[in-house]
Formats: structure tokens, sequence, C-alpha cells
């Protein structure tokens, strides 16, 4: 991944890093961070000190939880010579879960196999010095472990305990070294904001100096001063990363950013049009628009696997940014440089799906083809999506951009299973805009991360009027998330349901019959292929 430069670094930010153990909250911890105003980075739990020596200012350290027992083979260890540079550099330690075992086993404590403990949990806090200042007596926090500290190093003292866990937490004060069993980081346990904030800015004494409008400015000058006079291309769908990014490259060289939308005939009802007149509102001086829906569905035909699905829609996706940027040089001269609205979860998220995550989908991205001289821009590459939309709200952009769905690569192809037909597509866009309408006017629509409908290639019989039918089924799919690893489905309102069945059964040909997706990420995933 090469990134030219690393955002929000000009005025080297007090900084505090997660070491990532594998943890299913990794993300949340660093986010919680920023929400208190600190920057946080993830880093994966073996990386070099030399590489954290590159960090300006670095107050502190954070390891995670993770699924691992310090005791099985080939569980992320981490080397002593780690706390000696931290001693050294006055650098404090805090361990989540797995990262408070770990700490006990390296540093010559004892960690138990014991009964688990998974919930909710009441911590009884023993000392209010430091990492507990402001706690109560007791508070609820939320456990999720199987092995627990037995034994603490020397040097280390306990601060907490709960029924089932006699050192919930300890600290080492000359060390500067913390550690608790439960996490903080999930608003399950009340104080966590506190606690976090007690260790970031009481003991790290990190400043809350990551403010997003300091970030705007510096990111606009980091762009124009790496770009030059060179010419970016850009593709970009309409959804919020990409005009986010867009908008900031455009900010920063105006007519030398070029950017282009496929429309890949896979689109929502309407989105296509809707897209091209936002893009002409933001008055770019150069949009391109590409109709190529009979190219994708033609290469689509017959395939029914959601992975083949997804390789042809990218590949295609390449074959056509590729012609464009030909045909563009040709009228406007080379380009250098290529934009990207990539995220800081996609980031993450990649390089740990080269280490040991297993591959659960290929999610469509611009991935590079190889040969490519563009070098990449990638203005987003270190934010949450949160962040992203409070830049888009800081950049002037309007509600509907800000706060669009999130809509996957590869389009409605992932939400037809089984093959995808013109006709296929025309019953999901009727069904899908009837689900939008319908939770839009509802109070549940600030609340959901993604609400859309799910064509499924099974047949069952109704009646309607007084006559049999032998129909297709929707499923119609809402789900509460913060940033898409975990997701719940929304437990909506029976009348809305009700409301959005009988519309799509009698608005719909072709559909009769609606079922509502009552399963959470994991075990499922959003999207249905
Ligand atoms: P999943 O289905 O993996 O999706 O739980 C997580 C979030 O990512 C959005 N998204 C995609 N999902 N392929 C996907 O399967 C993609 O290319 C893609 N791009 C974005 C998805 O809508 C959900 O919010």
């Amino acid at each position: 991944m090469s990134n030219l430069w690393k955002c929000g670094f000009t005025l080297e930010r007090d900084t505090i890093i997660v070491l990532d153990f594998g943890g299913q909250y990794t993300h949340l911890i660093s986010r919680r961070i920023r929400e208190l105003g600190v920057y946080s980075e993830i880093y994966p739990y073996d990386v070099s000190i030399d590489e954290l020596e590159k960090i300006p200012k670095l107050k502190g350290v954070i390891f995670s939880g993770g699924p691992s027992s310090v005791y099985s083979e080939g569980s992320p260890l981490i080397g002593r010579e780690f706390f000696a540079w931290c001693k050294r550099r006055g650098i404090p330690i805090l361990g989540i879960c797995y990262g408070h075992q770990l700490i006990v086993h390296i540093l010559g404590g004892k960690v138990n196999r014991s009964v688990g403990e998974y919930g909710k949990s009441v911590l009884r806090v023993e000392n209010r010095e430091d990492l507990f200042q402001g706690l109560e007596d007791t508070e609820v926090v939320w456990m999720s472990h199987e092995d627990q500290v037995s034994l603490l190093p020397s040097g280390f003292e306990k601060i907490g305990h709960t029924d089932n866990c006699a050192i919930a937490a300890y600290r080492n004060v000359k060390d500067n070294i913390f550690g608790v069993q439960f996490h903080i980081e999930v608003h399950h346990t009340a104080k966590g904001s506190r606690i976090l904030r007690n260790f970031v800015e009481g003991i790290c004494g990190s400043r809350p100096t990551w403010r997003m409008d300091d970030w705007v400015k510096e990111t606009i000058q980091n762009i124009r001063k790496t770009i030059g006079d060179a010419r970016v291309i850009m593709a970009v769908s309409g959804g919020v990363d990409s005009t986010v990014a867009a908008v900031l490259i455009h900010e920063a060289v105006g007519e030398n950013l070029h950017c282009v939308f496929v429309n890949n005939g896979l689109l929502r009802k309407n989105e296509a049009k809707e897209v091209v007149e936002g893009f002409k509102r933001l008055n770019f001086e150069h949009i391109h628009f590409v109709d190529a829906g009979e190219t994708f569905l033609e290469r689509l035909k017959g395939v029914i696997d959601p992975e083949d699905k997804r390789k042809i829609i990218a590949d295609q996706f390449i074959r056509i940014f590729e012609a464009k940027a030909r045909e563009l040089e040709g009228a406007y001269g080379k380009f250098e440089f290529l934009g990207q609205g990539t995220i800081y979860p996609d980031r993450v998220e990649s390089a740990a799906t080269s280490k040991s995550a297993s591959k659960i989908k290929s999610h469509h991205n611009v991935t590079l083809p190889q040969g490519m001289t563009l070098k990449l821009v990638e203005p987003l590459a270190y934010l949450y999506k949160d962040e992203v939309r409070k830049v888009g709200k800081l950049l002037g952009l309007a509600d509907d951009v800000i706060w669009r769905q999130p809509f996957p690569g590869p389009s409605l192809a992932v939400r037809i299973v089984g093959e995808v037909t013109e006709q296929k597509l025309g019953i999901l866009r009727e069904a899908d805009a009837i689900i939008q309408e319908e939770i839009q006017k509802s109070p549940f629509k600030s609340r959901l991360w993604q609400y859309f409908a799910v064509l499924l290639p099974v047949k069952t019989v109704g009646v309607m009027g007084d006559a049999r039918t032998y129909e297709n089924v929707i499923a119609v799919r809402a789900v509460e998330s913060e940033d898409a690893m975990t997701a719940n489905f929304a437990k909506l309102d029976w009348d809305l349901l009700e409301r959005i069945s009988s519309r799509i059964v009698n608005e719909v040909r072709g559909i009769n019959r609606v079922v509502y997706d009552i399963t959470n990420k994991p075990p499922s995933t959003v999207e249905w292929e």
C-alpha cells in the first residue's frame, strides 16, 4: 500500500497506538480514543520498534484483546524488549482482555484457564488514583474471556475484581503498566470512556489535538504539495467516501482532477441519474460518465457463484476505467496520480487478511491493474467513516451524500441470489425503492446503517384475488452497526414491516412473499453474497 503522505501528521499530533492481537473490537478502541479528540492508529502486534520510533509523538500503547490463549500454540506474543523500550521512552502501556493476560504472562505472573465469564459483570473498584479515577465503588463492565490472571508479577498490584475474576484490573505504577480484563471500548462498560480518558489523557498526558477542521486544511495543503501541477484521475461512485476524497483533491488541484463515474447497469432505482446530478452540483470542471450496463450484464450471463460475480465486475470495471483513462490522455495529457476514497478500516482489514484472517469476500475496490504506473492519492486513508462524514459536513456536502448508505461495489449483483438478469434487476429495484421510501418516512431512518432488498431464487405459492400465484421471494435486510464489522438486525416496528411487505406484494410484479432477515453479523454478513 503506497501512501504518498500520512494525513494528519503535519502538526505532529499526540498519538496512542493500539497493537492488534486479533480482537473483534480492536477498531473500536482506536475509534473511542479519536472520539476523545486524541489521534490513534492500529499496528500489528509484531510491529518493529524501528517502525514505532518513526511516530513523532507517541504517548501510549494499548494491547488489544484477541481470541487466543497465551498458552496456545502460535498465540501472538510480544518480547520483553518491547516493555524495556516503552520504559526507556516513558510510554505507558494498557492491556485489555488478552492484552491484560499477555502482559502478566510475559512479565513473570500467571494466567489460568477458568470458568468463562461472558457479558455484563460487576467490577468492585479497589483503587481510584489513576486508571479508575471518577469511578464508583461498583461499576458495570463487559467481560468476554476464559483465561484469567491468577498471579501478578512483582511490582504489580490489583485495583479491581469481580465475583468470577479475582484480578480484573491491575497497575504497576513504577513502570506505568495497566491492565483490565474487561472491554472498556464497548458501550456496555458504563464508564469505559472515562477509563480510556484516564489512561489517554491522565496517564499518558496526551492532549486532544485531533480536530477535523485542522485536518481538512492540512490535508488540502498536503495534496497540493504532493501533486503539484500533475493530473489526477479518479473513479467515483456517488458514495460518501469517494465523493469526500474527490472534493478534497479538487480543493487542492482544481481542474487537474478528472472524475470518472461508471454506470455498471447494476445500480438502484434512479441512482445513476442522481449521482450524475449530484456531481453536476459540485461544479467540478471534469466529470466523465461512462454507461456500460450492457457490457456488465453480458459478462454476468449464466454466472451464479458470488465470488465469480465479484471478480467479473471488478475486472470489467478496471477495463472500462483504463480505456477511459487512455481516451482522456489523448485529450488532456498524461495522468500521474490515481485518487481513491479508501478509508482506514479498508486498509487495516486488507492487511489483516493477508496475515491470518480467512477471506470472506473479495471486496470490490478499485484494485490497481498490474503494471499500472499511476501513483496513489488516498486522502482518507487514516479516517474512520464517522470522521469522513464530519469532513463531508465541513466541506459543505449535502446531507443526502453524507448520510448515503454504504453500497457494495458489485452493486445489486450481490443482492440477486443466483444469475443476474435485466428482469430480476427490474424487480429488485422496485422492491428496494419501496423499502427506501417507507423507512425514510419512519423514525428508524437515522438509526440504521443500511436497509435494502434481496431477491431470492425461490418460488413459493400464494393467493392473490382468488387465484393461485407462484412467484419469487424478497428478503428485507435492515441493520444497525457502527462500522459494518459487526451488525445487528434492526428490530423494526411490525406495522412498518407490514406496510413494506404489503406494498411490495401489491406493487411489484413477480413477488408474492416477503421475509425479514433476522440474523446478526457475525454469523451472517450484511450483504447476502
Ligand atoms: P458485508 O456483507 O461483508 O459488508 O458484511 C460490510 C459492509 O461493506 C459494504 N460493502 C461491501 N460489501 N462487497 C461487500 O460484500 C463489497 O464490495 C462492498 N463494498 C462495500 C456492505 O454494504 C456493508 O455495509
